[in-house]
């Protein structure tokens, strides 16, 4: 019989990601989406399906992880086998703006959608992901990051996914809820959302190549990052879920890189001749002509930074039998030809 799954976050980088393997992989997708005054499914648009079509496999509902009626409705409604929990304010330098809201939604939302499978007596039907970070470890102090890593949570945003993590996982032992945690790594894509830094990077350096704009702000280009492509990273939260028991997993590529290492890469990649210059807030990036390209911006700093993540996902590799398939090249050259 055909598998029905629930996408929470269904507009969003991974979410559209998820939908396109899992149509593909013939499921019914039902996918929540929030009002808002301006169309918000540009990344879904291409998969959309007319409501009066027949047989038809993606359907969008009207919803938000703030709302247990509207999550307590559509669970009941959809009775999904497997539910998907994309749903975040996920951008961790605005946690820091607007922290209540990003706890109701990243720490709460996860507690509402577990509370309605147990509620409605459907733990035996649904399986759950939940998406965990690495922003979860923080402070690491350097080197690798597994699932037995402490969590140092730097943000809001983080210390909202520490509860979500373990809520899922409380869940799983007290109400025997089939609930698994994905600790993703950073991951891009063309569709990423325009304020995440490789995006930015990806997207200012285009417009400079191509003469409409002149300089791009950035904050703490030394911070390093763990960054694959989502979409191999949708494909391991499917794998979670079709697991004979719950569990959690780290995924990421093993490998890392700077802020400054990936700008560099793109200026290759674009044939841009980039010199630094300067230290701290006064560092700076030359073209070959001598203009400013890059400048720094201390208001993109955040008030506590995560210096230096790197995934170890042996465990993913062993019993998911996953392993991501582009490497950092591939995903650059993959952004700068669609922003192209
Ligand atoms: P994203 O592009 O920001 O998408 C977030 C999605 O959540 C959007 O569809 C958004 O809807 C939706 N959403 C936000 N608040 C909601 C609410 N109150 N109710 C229902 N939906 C809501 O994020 P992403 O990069 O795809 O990441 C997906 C998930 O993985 C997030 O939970 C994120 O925290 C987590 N994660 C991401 C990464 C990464 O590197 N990308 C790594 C680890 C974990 P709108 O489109 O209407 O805003
Ligand atoms: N966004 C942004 N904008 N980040 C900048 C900038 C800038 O102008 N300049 C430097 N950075 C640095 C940030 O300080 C951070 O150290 C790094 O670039 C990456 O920032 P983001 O791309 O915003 O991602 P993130 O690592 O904070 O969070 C992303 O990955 C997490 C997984 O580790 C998000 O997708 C989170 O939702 C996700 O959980």
């Amino acid at each position: 019989m055909k598998k029905k799954a629930l996408i929470y976050g269904v507009t969003g980088q991974d979410g559209s990601y998820l939908t396109e393997l899992l149509l593909k992989k013939k499921y019914e997708v039902h996918g929540v989406k929030r009002r808002s005054s301006s169309i918000n499914t540009d990344r879904i648009d291409h998969l959309y399906q007319d409501p009066h079509e027949k047989n038809k496999r993606f359907i969008l509902h009207y919803g938000d992880i703030s709302d247990s009626i509207s999550v307590n409705n559509l669970v009941t409604k959809i009775k999904p086998d497997e539910i998907y929990n994309l749903a975040a304010q996920s951008h961790v330098g605005v946690s820091f703006q607007i922290p209540e809201y990003t706890t109701n939604v990243d720490a709460l939302g996860t507690l509402r959608i577990l509370e309605a499978i147990k509620s409605l007596n459907l733990k035996k039907k649904i399986k759950f992901y939940q998406a965990g970070t690495s922003e979860m470890f923080g402070k690491t102090g350097g080197g690798y990051q597994n699932e037995k890593t402490k969590f140092y949570p730097r943000s809001p945003y983080a210390a909202s996914k520490v509860y979500a993590h373990w809520i899922t996982i409380n869940y799983r032992e007290s109400y025997n809820i089939f609930a698994s945690n994905g600790i993703l790594f950073n991951h891009e894509s063309p569709v990423r959302g325009e304020t995440f830094v490789t995006k930015k990077i990806i997207s200012g350096l285009c417009k400079i190549k191509n003469k409409k704009l002149k300089t791009l702000y950035l904050g703490n280009i030394y911070a390093k990052r763990d960054w694959g492509h989502a979409r191999d990273y949708v494909e391991a939260m499917w794998k979670i879920l079709q697991q004979k028991k719950p569990d959690d997993f780290v995924i990421a590529t093993g490998k890392q890189y700077t802020v400054k290492q990936f700008i560099n890469l793109v200026c290759k990649k674009l044939k841009i001749k980039i010199r630094w210059s300067g230290k701290g807030l006064n560092e700076r990036a030359y073209n070959d002509k001598g203009d400013v390209i890059i400048k720094i911006d201390k208001n993109y700093f955040r008030p506590t930074e995560v210096d230096t993540l790197l995934g170890d996902s042996s465990k993913a590799r062993r019993i998911l039998k996953w392993k991501p398939k582009v490497n950092i090249h591939g995903l650059i050259e993959e952004m700068i030809s669609y922003e192209m």
